[in-house]
């Protein structure tokens, strides 16, 4: 039987070196407990670029244009962990609050939204606000409803542009929903549950780098969903996404961060909520 070659050490030097080339370039903080998680997920790379330490994994990235090194390498140390209809209670907030009083505000006139799902993932985060949405608004009404949907990783939003899902992803989308939006093909195999045109058309998928000086849309957004994307954050940067966040919502504009996601420690003047939610008034 053949023995496969044990991964290469990953000294403290080398560790602490891609560290802090992975804080610099998407802001995800890799404390020393990550050390064996990163040695793991890089290892396969070093393999398949027929590196013999992570010294040379370090340099390789270091020199010439390796941008798309750099965006797999982020790919392979972020999370992605998400879920339809994740924390419930925001959703529900939006529906019955949020909602009532942007419908009341409207009037008669048209309806006008702009969402962003910051760090969307795989898109389930921006396809739950895409069937709330459709959920909510009153039929016989005109509404313009955009959701803009970023991500650093390239991976993650091929997957979310297919909108393609397994049972197991969709077990948290009420069954009614499930069957007014979603069309199961079977060509796909187990992920057969496919997002129907109409929740598609509403949501554009884009690459971007939060860390990124500027970013190139101008807002304003009604909301901007940036949850569990800053929990890998150190509080300088959070404190900076924080304020950009606020330039870029409109004027009762909500914020919504993950449910482990304080404020602790941030200066700003967004008022709470409840439900990891944040109003800009
Ligand atoms: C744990 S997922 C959260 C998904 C979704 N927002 C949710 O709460 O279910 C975090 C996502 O943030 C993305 N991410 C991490 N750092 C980022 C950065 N600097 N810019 C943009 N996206 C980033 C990761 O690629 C990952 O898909």
């Amino acid at each position: 039987m053949q023995t496969l070659p044990a991964a290469p050490e990953l000294t403290e030097e080398e560790f602490a070196d891609i560290s802090q080339l992975v804080k610099k370039e998407c802001g995800i903080n890799l404390t020393e407990g990550k050390k064996e998680l990163v040695k793991a997920r890089l290892a396969r790379r070093l393999k398949e670029l027929g590196l013999r330490s992570y010294g040379a994994y370090y340099e390789y990235l270091r020199n010439g244009d390796r941008t798309d090194e750099m965006i797999l390498m982020m790919d392979v140390l972020s999370t992605h962990v998400t879920q339809f209809f994740r924390q419930p209670e925001q959703f529900h907030y939006l529906r019955q609050v949020y909602l009532v009083q942007k419908l009341g505000a409207a009037g008669a006139g048209m309806i006008k939204l702009r969402v962003w799902s910051a760090g969307c993932a795989s898109g389930e985060e921006a396809y739950s606000l895409a069937v709330l949405l459709c959920e909510s608004l009153p039929l016989g009404r005109t509404w313009d409803v955009r959701i803009l949907a970023t991500d650093l990783s390239t991976r993650m939003l091929a997957q979310a542009r297919a909108g393609t899902y397994t049972a197991e992803d969709v077990k948290d989308i009420p069954p009614a929903w499930l069957k007014k939006y979603f069309r199961w093909d079977k060509s796909r195999g187990a992920a057969g549950y496919c997002v129907s045109e109409q929740v598609k058309k509403m949501v554009s998928f884009a690459r971007l780098n939060l860390m990124e000086a500027s970013w190139p849309m101008r807002g304003p957004f009604d909301l901007i969903f940036c949850r569990n994307v800053m929990i890998y954050f150190e509080s300088d940067i959070r404190q900076q996404l924080i304020n950009r966040f606020w330039s870029l919502l409109a004027g009762n504009g909500l914020l919504a961060v993950g449910q482990a996601e304080g404020f602790s420690g941030i200066k700003n003047d967004f008022k709470y909520l409840g439900y990891s939610l944040y109003g800009k008034k």
